[in-house]
């Protein structure tokens, strides 16, 4: 069972100042899940897994650095936290505000934003403000807010953030006794891809354990690390990502350099299906968390050799977030007697 949070299992590792106060709702530790039938899809003869980073508190990932920046803005005083966000920042920084007894803003893109996400938002508290315009608009603004105001911002420009987020590498090393080979995962605002790197980073330096190759995905209406510019107006069934001007897009493009990976595109209908190929397999993670696994199809098929190799997939974001990206059929309906159904189970 789990009964500590990240900032109380990897307190010598995760740098937050002294003021900060202690935070948790048990968030980290997510599965391993390891997923050879993919694995096997794709030509075989190398480790397949994933990270199920959905079954933190909140549904995403973004719980991990959420916990040190509510713990680092509490310790200081603030009241009040606000954030831009697709969904999942705002839904997780309403939970952490709860927990701390704080209030919590959130600023919304002008539609898609998926129900699960907003249904958090509200259940644990927040103020949802919707901006008629893009997650880049909104962030803008918060920033603004924020110098003009006394609030304090948990986006991931926040440096806290990204010092819970390094945490899933430290997991990462844990669970397979070093770093994997290689790493795939989604990139919006490019954060998450971030921390990551610098988590692998610092763990290197303290136990050897090696440094990943990443492998960053980015939906193709939203590719602005892709494309080389910045996008006016992003568009993706992946709603998570849908960001046109990544906060830390040079960083990400850095950590690519570094780390001999790729930046690449994938379309909505790849991201789709790579969906359902990770739900067949009993894991139902939103769009955009499932990017990562259509990134690496993207690879293998462009010739990449993974033979040999360790690759894990961030799944970023439990499905439940985003229910009504799934086409549910017409249930077959029938009275209550034994041979109506038997009828249809042999039909
Ligand atoms: N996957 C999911 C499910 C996300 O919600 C996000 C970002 C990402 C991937 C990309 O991570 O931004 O660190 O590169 N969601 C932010 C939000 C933008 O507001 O919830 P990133």
């Amino acid at each position: 069972m789990r009964t500590q949070g990240i900032l109380e299992k990897y307190r010598d590792l995760i740098k937050l100042p002294k003021h900060a106060v202690p935070l948790s709702l048990c968030e980290g530790d997510t599965p391993l899940i390891p997923v050879p039938a993919l694995a096997d899809r794709l030509g075989g003869g190398f480790e397949l897994y994933v990270k199920y980073e959905g079954l933190n508190p909140s549904g995403s990932f973004k719980d991990r650095g959420m916990v040190a920046a509510v713990s680092e803005a509490v310790g200081a005083g603030a009241k009040t936290i606000i954030c831009a966000s697709t969904g999942n920042t705002a839904a997780s920084a309403a939970a952490y505000a709860a927990r701390a007894g704080i209030r919590a803003i959130v600023l919304i893109p002008g539609g898609k934003v998926a129900r699960g996400k907003l249904a958090g938002a509200a259940m644990y508290g927040a103020q949802i403000i919707q901006i008629d315009g893009s997650f880049d608009e909104a962030l803008k603004l918060v920033r603004e807010i924020t110098d003009k105001m006394p609030i304090a911002l948990v986006n991931s420009l926040n440096p806290y953030r990204l010092e819970g987020q390094k945490s899933g590498a430290f997991e990462l090393c844990d669970a397979l006794g070093s770093a994997p080979d290689l790493v795939c995962i989604p990139v919006g605002n490019a954060g998450n891809i971030t921390a990551y790197h610098m988590g692998f980073t610092q763990y290197h330096e303290l136990k050897k354990t090696g440094i990943p190759s990443f492998i960053g995905v980015q939906a193709a209406g939203a590719a602005p690390l892709v494309l080389g510019h910045v996008v006016e107006h992003p568009e993706t069934v992946a709603t998570a990502i849908r960001i046109g001007n990544p906060a830390r897009g040079d960083q990400a493009l850095n950590v690519i350099k570094e780390t001999n990976g790729k930046m690449l595109s994938v379309s909505d209908d790849d991201i789709l299906a790579a969906q359902k190929l990770l739900a067949g397999q009993g894991i139902w993670v939103e769009p955009a968390s499932a990017a990562g696994l259509a990134g690496l199809i993207a690879e293998v098929n462009a010739g990449r050799d993974v033979r040999g190799k360790r690759v894990v997939l961030i799944c970023t974001g439990n499905g439940l977030k985003d229910p009504d990206i799934v086409q549910l059929p017409e249930p077959i309906k029938v009275r209550p007697d034994f041979e109506e159904v038997r009828k249809i189970l042999v039909a």
